[in-house]
This record gives structure tokens, sequence and C-alpha cells, in this order.
């Protein structure tokens, strides 16, 4: 068993710490936020991903995961150094690498005796693994790219049954090293360059937003020609070329990956001299799914002020409590622009919003949120959403429109209960 060190407890990071402490490894994780070291001691995880708490707290009381700040107390003895840091958007799309550069800087300096294997599992700007394998080759330390596919909301699940493990390394015994630390789990292994792993996890998701974006763009024609696009996207997912995944039409795509990962292959290809037409489009469809929201309300009311709306689900997907970039938030903000008044309610996220700052009412229930509401908006497919009292909904609120923003509510469901629907292309077959 291996001894590891993990920089950045956050979604990534500390999925890794409970996955490999369960595999037997000993993990020391280090982040440079000292309230979040403080928070993990307790055995508080500070955001919501299930099963991880659990497992982290097991991994701490067979002694295999501990946390610190300290760079020096982690790499001593540390075999391996997983990166797990964040690699925000920048305003050019690009992907800011600032703080990854500070965690290679801290190893480098801190690196103990033997030195690690450095394994990034950040989402980076192609090209970081071979500089990396450069600025840590004189001290004879190798580099493996080793990219992240993980889903939050099902986290624990990926790390245990990947779709696949990524190596990208000039080293090859380093990446088999890698490979043997996940020994037990299988899942198929592709050993490539780190250039190769580093743009395939980049690519992964422009793929999977632009199936997003395709399904919006004929949920969008689909209205117009009195076909159903719920309908629609199950015939072409039972194409096994197509799946079903990532194909269902509504607010569109958000959180922390999907957007800014798009927004890098976007960049690089301008960088590099080849076409980011697919790119620019796939993220453009995905912020008129917003806009068609404001449109809608705008087209309906003129004025928007002192309108009420709330938004059911804050969180950019079920399963997490994870706001950022969430189309939610993008369409709050939109509104409240207008002056608007907004109230939000998500299952999960109570804290997050809080903490946040976002300037909504905040409602305990999906029923407060709509009480007094012109206006309701469904932006997160959570299953308690879907499973609202109609009618009761219909009654607490002042309005009767209904925006399915995310295929949660049958359309002649929602007009028998008194709504005006808007469904994204979703015209509505009878309820079986
Ligand atoms: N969240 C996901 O679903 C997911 C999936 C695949 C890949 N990724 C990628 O993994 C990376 C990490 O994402 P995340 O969601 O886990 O981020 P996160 O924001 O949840 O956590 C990152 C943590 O790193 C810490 N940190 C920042 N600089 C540090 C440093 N120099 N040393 C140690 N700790 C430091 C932060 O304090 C924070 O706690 C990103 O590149 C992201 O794109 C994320």
């Amino acid at each position: 068993m291996s001894r590891v060190a993990i920089a950045g407890a956050g979604h990534v990071g500390l999925v890794y710490a409970g996955g490999l402490a369960d595999l037997g490894h000993t993990i020391r994780v280090i982040d440079v936020d000292r309230s979040r070291v403080a928070l993990l001691r307790r055995g508080s995880l500070g955001f919501f991903e299930p099963g991880l708490g659990d497992l982290l707290r097991r991994g701490m009381r067979r002694r295999r995961i501990t946390f610190t700040t300290s760079y020096a107390d982690a790499l001593h003895g540390a075999e391996f150094v997983f990166v797990c840091v964040p690699t925000p958007s920048t305003s050019d799309g690009s992907l800011d690498d600032s703080m990854l550069r500070g965690a290679f800087d801290l190893i480098r300096r801190h690196r103990g005796e033997p030195s690690p294997v450095v394994v990034n599992k950040s989402t980076v700007p192609v090209g970081t693994g071979d500089l990396a394998a450069q600025l840590f080759s004189d001290l004879g330390m190798s580099v493996v790219s080793n990219p992240e596919f993980l889903s939050e909301g099902r986290a624990l699940e990926d790390f245990y049954h990947p779709s696949r493990i990524v190596l990208g390394s000039r080293d090859r015994a380093a990446a088999d090293a890698v490979r043997r630390l996940y020994a037990g789990i299988r899942a198929p292994v592709v050993y490539t360059d780190n250039a190769t792993a580093e743009f395939s996890k980049l690519a992964a998701n422009a793929f999977l937003a632009t199936k997003v974006s395709f399904a919006n763009s004929v949920a969008k024609l689909s209205g117009r020609v009195g076909a159903d696009v719920d309908a629609l996207t199950h015939i072409l997912s039972l194409d096994p070329r197509i799946g079903q995944g990532h194909l269902r039409a509504g607010l569109g795509f958000g959180g922390s990956c999907l957007p800014k990962d798009v927004a890098a292959v976007e960049h690089l290809a301008r960088r590099h001299g080849a076409d980011p037409g697919l790119f620019t489009a796939v993220t453009r469809v995905n912020v008129d799914q917003r806009s068609q929201v404001v449109d809608l309300l705008v087209a309906r009311y003129g004025s928007l002020a002192g309108r009420r709306v709330a938004i059911l689900g804050v969180a950019y997907k079920p399963g997490t409590d994870d706001v950022r970039d969430a189309p939610a938030v993008a369409l709050g903000q939109q509104l409240l622009a207008l002056h608007a008044e907004v109230a939000v309610y998500d299952p999960a996220a109570h804290a997050v919003i809080r903490a946040d700052g976002i300037r909504a009412r905040q409602a305990r229930s999906a029923f407060g949120a709509a009480r007094g509401a012109d206006a309701i908006v469904f932006a997160t497919e959570w299953p308690e959403l879907a499973g609202l009292d109609l009618p009761r909904l219909r009654r607490v609120m002042r309005g009767d429109v209904l925006i399915d923003g995310r295929g949660l509510i049958h359309p002649s469901l929602a007009k028998e209960a008194g709504f005006d629907y808007f469904g994204f292309g979703r015209v509505g077959r009878p309820p079986d």
C-alpha cells in the first residue's frame, strides 16, 4: 500500500482521498484554505456529495486520512502527490492555471525523499503536463496526467466504476505505478502522452455540452413544427450511436466544468488557428436557453419590475449542492437586473446559496418560494420537484406561468392544474 499526498480538498481531491484510503492507501490531504482543513478535521465535508462524508470519516477512523495545510508535512514520505486544485475560466476562455502553478511550486520546494510522482487530476490547458515534466525533470520527478471524468452527485460510483482511466506520461513506469494505486478498480486503461490525456478531458466535456445544445436546438424547432421534444430525443437516444446521456432539452448545462471546458476548447482552437465555430455555437445556444425564459416573461408581462418569479432548484443538477455557474443562478441574476423579485428554493443548496450571497429570497419549500409568484421556473431536475402537488402550487401563486426548464412536469397535467405552460419544445402526449 502507498502513501499519497493530495493537494486540493475539494470535490475531486476528497473523492480520491476517500476512495484511495478505502483501497488501503494512506492519504494526507493538503489545502491552502485553513478553514476548510479545520472543518474536514472535525469530520465535516462542507458540501453535499452522496456517501462521501461517511467514506472520509471511515478513512479518518482507520487513521488512513489526515488533513493539513503544510506541504512539507503532507509530502514527507509520500510516493505520489495528486494535484486537484481549481482551474477556473478567465475572461478570454482560457483556463487559469495560477493555482496549479502555485501547487507545483510548493511541491518542488517541499518534496520529500524519495521524491513523489506528480499525478495531475485538475483539468488543465493542453501542454501543462509537458511543461510540468520539464519543471520537475532536474529533481528526477515524473509527471502523470490522469484527467478526472467524475460527475458530481455520483462521484463515488464514478470512482469505483470509472468509464476509463487515462494515464498520460513520458514515463511508462510512473504511469504503471499510478495504475497499481487503482488496483481493484476495473476499467479500460488508456496509456498515452500528456497532451492527449489533457485534451481528452476537455474534448469529452465539449462533446457532452454539444449534445445538450443539440437537444436544445432541435427543441426550439420541435415546438415550431408541432413535434414533442421528449418523444423526439427518446427516439434519438435508442440509437446506440447517439445514446441517452445529455440529450434533454431545457435550461441548458452549467456547473464548474462544462461551461469552462467548452470555453477552453474554443480558446484552444483560436490560439492554434483552428475553426472554433462549433464550440462558439454550443455556448451561444446554451446562453440563449436562459434568455428564452426572460423573453417569455417580458412578452407576457411587459416590464418585470415588481413581478415575482420563483425558481425551483438552484443546484446545477440534482444530487449536488453545487451552484457554480448554475443556469438557475444566471437566470436569477438576469431577472433581478430587470427588477423582478426572485424567490428560490433548492432541496440541498440552502447553505451554499446563503454563503454565495445570492440576492434572492430563499424559501424553505417549493410552496414557500411560489407563494404570491407570477411565474415559476423549474430549473433543476430534483425528483422532489417532479412530485409536487400542481393544483396546490397554482393556488398559492398570484399568476399562472409555469416554465419547465427540465422536463419535470407533464404539459397536460400542468394545464389541468390551471397553468400557462412553457416547456422548451414539449408539446406533451396524454399521460400514460
Ligand atoms: N468538480 C468536478 O465535478 C470535477 C470533475 C472533473 C474534473 N474537475 C477538475 O478538477 C479540478 C478541481 O476541481 P474541484 O471541483 O475539486 O475544485 P474545488 O473548488 O471543489 O476544490 C479545490 C480545492 O483546492 C484548494 N486549493 C487551491 N489552491 C491550492 C493549492 N495551491 N494547494 C492546495 N489546495 C489548493 C481550494 O482551497 C479548494 O478547497 C479542476 O481543475 C476541475 O476542473 C472537477
